[in-house]
């Protein structure tokens, strides 16, 4: 974690002191808390128990929670699954067996069991961890209470708490999602250890994993190298023949901090005592490669490669289309068949892969005492052992753990990492491979496999032309499946039937109007919605030039990026997108009552996807296509809220300008061009970069960057940004609607990035493909970003002249601006 970010924490902490509770923290014998009358605290004021109800919920609970505390404090609820009646009177007690009570109207509502020991005047203490427990009088071993609540865990995990089990008496110490905030009985999903050969945490919505910890390796788990070396945490995994389990504490006594699992994720939160809020420090899952098996068998996922999924160096795609198309979850297959050792000139040997969080431990073998030596002779004679490796890293590495059957949910880290060791028929005696080249190499291998399926792609459009113009009238709706076999032929659309799906473009259709024409929302007669863009004739191109172009264009194909499904050249030149139903990232963002849906982790997950898109367009499309007008409108989200960046390749196709270099034609926004392009018409990668900053900055801040100074010496939101910066209240500018989602050290970051990416030099601004590898790592240190572009008062007074030459519209941020001459 970044020093800063630290230091942020830190200064959260100062000023948070309790008053000594006078209220009682026990409940004896003869005792009794009833109808939210009175409570227990626990005497170090931090925590309290007693009735509670939450929200406009007619249902009562009894429940701990921070008792200083306004929002969210609820750490512990007793009767989850069987509330009462608010409207009854309800009454929790001892009994002389030591078992606590709740009744409610005389009728039991819930109660505790307790084991076989001894009991004599037992008492009820709410200790100062948040652990209410049932004990003898006077007793103080731990291993002698009677009953704990912190062996029944809710939704919260707090210091010193256990989540594993206990393999004496098989409690299952795990976190479970309350059903809704104003609902805490047992949501869909939790959060556990699953008694694999070699155990792991795993997080559960119902019967599926959502996410992988992965196991303990001794240092940290699997998932998590950055662990290691957290400044505020410890953390304590202790496996042994009475129980396994892991708990965390708090280097610093005045910090409160909590996990809670919800409905979807699990985060950790700390106490901000002069915001009154709780802030987040992480969430889990993180990011796209946690979802748990996105790349399939075999699929080793990448947050820094544009696409994430990459197959094993000795392993392809099992279905290339599908891959291509973004679908991996059927992961790759051995480029060789093992040849379990019956080849005697060949035999099968392992290939070490370093850096990684190791896969699935459902089909696993563990012997803690086994060298990795007799490990991997183990392994090797074995056929269906797939993989092997230490099980515990600390020191030089010790123990044994092997695999068998497919190797799933794989990734790769910047740093840290584990070694694992991959069967492979002939391999080399543990070969080393450097994750650097497996990149590379992987990459190549998927470049030429898309290649050859390209120049396939090039002849079927041509046989699919004619034979499609041939029996246009029956097969007006190929079918999906047909149409993704073919995946890279581009359907010529004819007229009447675009006309009919946009209802002859009539207004009520229009979506948009983008830079080179308006866009319709049109709906084919097999129901699949289309975006239909009807290009302005300004190219002034001819029908094979235009045709040429698109089937470039078409080729472009990433998760990322949205799909062209065909064009039209009767009558107008028209380009057919598929349709996404959530419009554009700008009606979000920027619309208060929208910009509630995205929260910081969707948000994330956005700005590293339209990241990877551009990294794609820049360096690894074969056309090294430069944007030129990326902004919020021009990103759209899927209905899972995946962005995808729109009219990439116009710029390049219609703009009438290659590759990078100097125009007179200046396509592009205000607010989001980069000042040497604005004003000197000069465009490369870096200038996608810039406007990439400014989009980012804009999600974050949930603003609209103006183009300029305001004459009224009021900065425009970059202006805002760097000067926030470098006063260290960057965080003071994060939209308010993501106050209680964001993890303050990736909005930091993030922000921090933007104002790499719109420094006034573009040689000081990273390319894509560093923005992709500082977005994906919290542990690097970033460099000292310069003074942006275009905030200092002297902008030249050509660039204020340029204006929309249709002079027509509104909100001049809105425009794309094309045909300007620049001088
Ligand atoms: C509520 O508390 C008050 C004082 O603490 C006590 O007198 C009263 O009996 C309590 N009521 C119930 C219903 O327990
Ligand atoms: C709670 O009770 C009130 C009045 O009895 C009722 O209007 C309301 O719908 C109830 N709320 C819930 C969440 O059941
Ligand atoms: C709760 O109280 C209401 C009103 O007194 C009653 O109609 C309802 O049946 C009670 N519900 C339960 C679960 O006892
Ligand atoms: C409990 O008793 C109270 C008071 O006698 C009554 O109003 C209420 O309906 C009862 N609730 C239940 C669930 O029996
Ligand atoms: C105490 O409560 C428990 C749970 O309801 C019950 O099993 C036990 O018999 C009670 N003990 C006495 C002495 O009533
Ligand atoms: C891992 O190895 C280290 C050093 O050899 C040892 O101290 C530690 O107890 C081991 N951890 C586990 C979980 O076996
Ligand atoms: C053994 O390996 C050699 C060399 O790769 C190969 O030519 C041969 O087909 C293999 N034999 C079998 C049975 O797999
Ligand atoms: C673990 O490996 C050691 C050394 O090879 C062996 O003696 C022992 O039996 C193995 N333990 C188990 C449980 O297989
Ligand atoms: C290989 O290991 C698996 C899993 O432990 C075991 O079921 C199988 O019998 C082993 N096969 C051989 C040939 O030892």
């Amino acid at each position: 974690m970044d020093i800063l970010v630290f230091m942020i924490f830190v200064s959260y902490l100062l000023a948070h002191s309790f008053k000594l509770s006078i209220a009682a923290d026990s409940l004896g014998l003869s005792q009794s808390i009833s109808n939210n009358n009175n409570t227990l605290v626990s005497q170090n004021g931090r925590y309290e128990l007693g009735f509670f109800t939450p929200g406009n919920s007619n249902k009562t609970y009894l429940g701990i929670w921070y008792k200083n505390i306004p929002v969210q404090k609820f750490v512990w609820v007793a009767n989850r699954n069987n509330p009462i009646n608010s409207t009854s009177n309800h009454a929790l007690f001892l009994n002389s067996t030591g078992n606590l009570v709740l009744t409610q109207n005389n009728s039991f509502v819930w109660y505790t069991t307790t084991n076989q020991k001894q009991v004599h005047n037992p008492v009820a203490v709410l200790l100062d961890s948040g652990n209410l427990v049932v004990k003898n009088d006077g007793e103080t071993n731990q291993d002698e209470y009677l009953w704990q609540s912190f062996d029944y865990p809710s939704d919260t995990l707090l210091d010193g708490m256990k989540l594993g089990r206990n393999l004496r008496n098989g409690l299952d110490w795990k976190l479970t999602s309350w059903k809704s905030p104003e609902d805490p009985s047992v949501g869909d999903v939790s959060w556990g250890l699953v008694l694999n050969n070699y155990p792991e945490y795993y997080m559960m919505k119902g019967n599926d994993k959502i996410f992988r910890l992965g196991p303990w390796n001794g240092l940290h788990f699997s998932a998590l190298p950055e662990q290691v070396s957290n400044p505020f945490l410890n953390y304590e995994y202790v496996s042994n023949d009475d129980e396994i389990f892991f708990r965390y504490s708090i280097k610093i006594n005045s910090v409160i901090s909590k996990v809670v699992v919800d409905q979807t994720k699990q985060h950790r939160y700390v106490w901000n005592e002069q915001e009154h809020k709780w802030k987040i420090y992480i969430t889990m899952p993180k990011d796209l490669c946690d979802s748990y098996g996105l790349c399939g068998p075999y699929g080793n996922c990448m947050m820094t490669q544009q696409q994430v999924c990459q197959c094993f160096n000795g392993f392809s795609p099992k279905s290339p289309q599908a891959w291509i198309a973004s679908d991996w979850s059927q992961g790759c297959v051995r480029d060789k068949h093992l040849s379990c050792n019956r080849n005697h000139t060949n035999k099968d040997g392992f290939v070490k892969f370093q850096g990684l969080k190791v896969p699935d431990t459902t089909h696993t073998l563990l012997n803690v005492t086994m060298s990795i030596e007799e490990c991997r002779e183990k392994c090797l004679n074995n056929c269906s052992c797939m993989a092997y490796t230490n099980s515990n890293i600390s020191g030089e590495g010790s123990g044994c753990v092997m695999w068998f059957g497919d190797l799933i949910d794989i990734r790769q880290f910047q740093e840290g990492g584990q070694d694992l060791y991959i069967r492979m028929f002939g391999a080399e005696l543990d070969n080393i491979e450097e994750p650097g080249h497996r990149h590379k190499r992987n990459w190549r291998t998927a470049k030429v496999a898309s290649a050859v399926i390209l120049s396939c792609g090039v002849i079927l459009v041509c046989i699919y032309f004619i034979f499609r113009n041939q029996r246009k009238t029956v097969d007006k709706q190929p079918d999906k499946s047909e149409r993704h076999v073919d995946d890279l032929d581009l359907p010529l659309f004819d007229l009447p039937t675009i006309s009919t799906a946009t209802n002859g473009f009539s207004r009520n259709n229009k979506i948009g109007e983008g830079g080179f024409g308006t866009v319709y929302k049109g709906k084919l007669a097999n129901d699949q919605e289309i975006a239909v863009k009807r290009l302005s004739s300004i190219s002034g191109q001819g029908m094979t030039e235009f045709i040429n172009e698109v089937k470039l264009i078409a080729k472009l194909q990433h998760r990322n990026l949205v799909k062209l499904l065909g064009c039209c050249i009767q009558g107008q030149q028209m380009l057919i997108y598929e349709y996404m139903v959530n419009g554009s990232l700008d009606s979000f963002i920027f619309d208060n009552d929208k910009s509630k849906l995205l929260d910081w982790s969707k948000r994330f997950h956005i700005i590293c996807g339209i990241a990877r898109g551009l990294v794609y367009l820049h360096q690894d499309s074969r056309l090294r296509i430069i944007h030129r007008d990326l902004k919020a409108s021009n990103v759209l989200l899927d209905d899972n809220l995946n962005p995808k960046i729109s009219d990439f390749g116009t710029a390049r196709t219609f703009g009438g300008d290659q590759f990078e270099g100097n125009t007179k034609r200046i396509i592009g926004t205000y607010g989001y061009m980069a000042p040497e392009y604005a004003v000197d018409g000069l465009f490369s990668v870096k200038s996608d970069v810039f406007s990439f900053g400014i989009l980012l900055l804009e999600i974050i801040c949930g603003k609209r960057n103006r183009a300029y100074y305001h004459t009224d010496g009021t900065l425009n939101l970059v202006g805002q940004a760097w000067a926030a910066w470098k006063e260290d209240r960057a965080l003071g500018l994060t939209d308010s609607n993501i106050d209680e989602t964001y993890v303050v050290s990736e909005v930091l970051r993030c922000m921090h990035i933007s104002l790499l990416c719109v420094q006034q030099n573009p040689e000081d601004r990273p390319t894509m493909a560093s923005v992709i590898l500082m977005l994906g790592s919290s542990e690097k240190e970033l460099g000292e970003p310069k003074e942006p572009g275009f905030i200092s008062k002297n902008v030249s007074s050509e660039t204020n002249s340029i204006t929309n030459p249709k002079g027509c519209c509104s909100s001049v941020n809105e425009v794309t601006i094309s045909l300007l001459d620049a001088r």
